[in-house]
């Protein structure tokens, strides 16, 4: 009774065949007009109808009805015995688990041998990419010259592993992905035809989980119908490990608007909710997806809530082409590597903050897009005179062995060529040199004040301030460490709790070379 619920739904006829319509029309042509090859290649993904259509093939070769254009006429005493597993000239090897040089010489020894059953003797080889060399070229001898009562289809999601020499000697038919408005539709139609009750978006979600392959959708929806909780959004994104829609987007929002710890939070709290890693990964990329195809005039192709397309719409005005694609980049990385983590967020967060300073980097910055402008240096912002610049340490405090004595205009004088040697090594991080002055140097540490948070953070990852702080060392001659300050808080307003006596009381003596910015 309980048969897995895909093999239940596996198409019948030709009609029942979805999203493969320029294949299934040219093999019913072939099986009407009694006019086929006798070998044939089925590649593309998995779970998008090879097996099936090829299947549906042999029956339809076989099949006894008197009008060719009826066949598989799934009446006819070979048709039945197809669909019940009987028809002793329906050969079925997996290659991946009969890999060797001996099955198909096995195979060989017995194809001359005439149908005993059918017309035809058809041989379907699954996973064919898996077979051996050797093995490949047995089955090339009996390719280049089948008896005529044999048809081979083999099948593969891996056609670039197939030897040219066996593609050939196919007729190759490609199938594609299916569409996700099929997808869906497939779905509501099984569960109505079962008579479950189900929300649509869950089935939506589900269809979007399963890229393209009807198989993978109808497992998922097995595994939410037979788990007694209901098909249901909710139920259906816990399962599925799925981050609501709405985190994506305010992940977005963050690096549109220069909140880096605020996009932490986000990412932070979609796991807690026991979104997976790599899926909330992959919804950035289908998100940003949707948004370059937004900027590039695609709406139309978007398949979104209207509440979603408002918003793409907006994210698509605040980011250039080419930020779009870094980003995408960034989380495709993230993909990758979350196989091989044991910190389920750190694929996320180091995708996460490659794309802050990616987007930090002023040359990758476009013409106009006002929201990630960077804020106005401080000699230029009346309103922020820089005499009020006070600043709050947060780096690690350790002072350095031995006195320095370079001063802040040596520093300055130089600081162009320890800029270019930064660059160097990463355009990135010579981004970040862009947006801040170094404001003092004492005790060995070179104090390097920032107009924000945003790029201040960025600065602070250790792997930058051993950057920074070897090739400032390189290019003074002497160690120093480096110590980033965020400008813009008013002397005085220093947060509780902070020692007076020890750096911040260094910081307040400084408050007067901060003037000295406007150089
Ligand atoms: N194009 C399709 N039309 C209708 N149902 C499909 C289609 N593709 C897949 N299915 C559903 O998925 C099940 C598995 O499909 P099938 O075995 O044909 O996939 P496949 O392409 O051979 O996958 P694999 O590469 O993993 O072997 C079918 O039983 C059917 O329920
Ligand atoms: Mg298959
Ligand atoms: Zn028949």
């Amino acid at each position: 009774m309980s048969q897995t619920l895909y093999r239940k739904w596996r198409p019948k006829r030709w009609e029942e065949v979805i999203g493969q319509e320029h294949i299934v029309q040219t093999l019913r042509n072939a099986v009407a007009h009694e006019r086929f090859a006798h070998a044939f290649l089925f590649s593309g993904p998995r779970g998008t109808g090879k097996t099936t259509t090829a299947r549906l093939l042999a029956k339809a070769v076989n099949c006894l009805s008197e009008d060719p254009s009826r066949r598989p006429c799934e009446q006819c005493e070979n048709c039945v015995a197809i669909n019940n597993g009987r028809f002793l000239d329906l050969i079925e090897i997996d290659a991946a688990s009969n890999t060797g040089v001996d099955d198909v010489r096995e195979l060989r020894d017995k194809i001359n041998f005439a149908p005993s059953q059918g017309r035809y003797k058809v041989y379907i080889i699954d996973e064919v990419h898996m077979l051996s060399t050797a093995a490949f070229n047995a089955l090339l001898k009996t390719l280049e010259e089948p008896p005529s009562h044999a048809i081979f289809i083999l099948a593969t999601t891996e056609v670039q592993k197939i030897p040219a020499t066996v593609l050939s000697r196919c007729q190759r038919h490609e199938f594609r992905r299916i569409p996700l408005v099929d997808v869906v539709a497939q779905l509501e139609k099984i569960a109505t035809t079962e008579g479950w009750e189900y929300e649509k978006a869950a089935l939506q979600v589900v269809a979007r989980q399963a890229t393209g392959s009807l198989r993978d959708a109808i497992s998922l929806l097995d595994q939410l119908a037979s788990s007694g909780k209901g098909i249901s959004l909710a139920w259906a994104s816990q399962l599925l490990g799925i981050g609501s829609d709405q985190a994506v987007m305010d992940l977005v929002d963050t690096l549109t608007a220069n909140q880096s710890t605020h996009g932490l939070e986000v990412i932070h709290q979609a796991l807690d909710r026991g979104t997976d890693g790599k899926v909330f990964a992959r919804q950035m990329i289908d998100y940003l997806r949707n948004v370059l195809l937004t900027k590039t005039g695609n709406a139309s192709e978007i398949d979104a809530p209207v509440e979603s397309r408002v918003k793409m719409a907006q994210h698509a005005l605040s980011l250039s082409v080419e930020q779009i694609l870094t980003v995408i980049r960034c989380f495709n990385q993230a993909v990758n590597e979350a196989r091989n983590t044991w910190i389920p967020a750190l694929p996320l967060e180091m995708a996460y903050l490659d794309a802050v300073m990616s987007l930090a980097n002023p040359t990758t910055q476009p013409e106009n897009t006002p929201t990630r402008q960077q804020k106005p240096e401080p000699d230029a912002n009346a309103a922020n005179p820089p005499t009020k610049t006070m600043a709050v340490l947060t780096a690690e405090e350790q002072p350095l062995s031995g006195t320095s004595g370079i001063t802040i205009e040596q520093v300055r004088n130089r600081w162009r060529e320890i800029r270019n040697q930064v660059r160097q090594q990463n355009p990135n991080v010579e981004a970040l040199l862009n947006s801040c002055k170094p404001i003092a140097i004492k005790d060995g540490k070179l104090y390097l004040g920032f107009n924000g948070e945003f790029a201040k953070e960025k600065m602070e990852r250790p792997e930058i301030l051993v950057l920074v702080s070897r090739i400032a060392e390189q290019v003074l001659g002497e160690k120093v460490q480096i110590v980033c300050l965020l400008n813009g808080q008013r002397r005085g307003e220093l947060p509780p709790g902070v020692d007076s006596d020890g750096i911040v009381a260094a910081a307040l003596n400084l408050g007067g070379e901060i003037v000295d910015i406007q150089e």
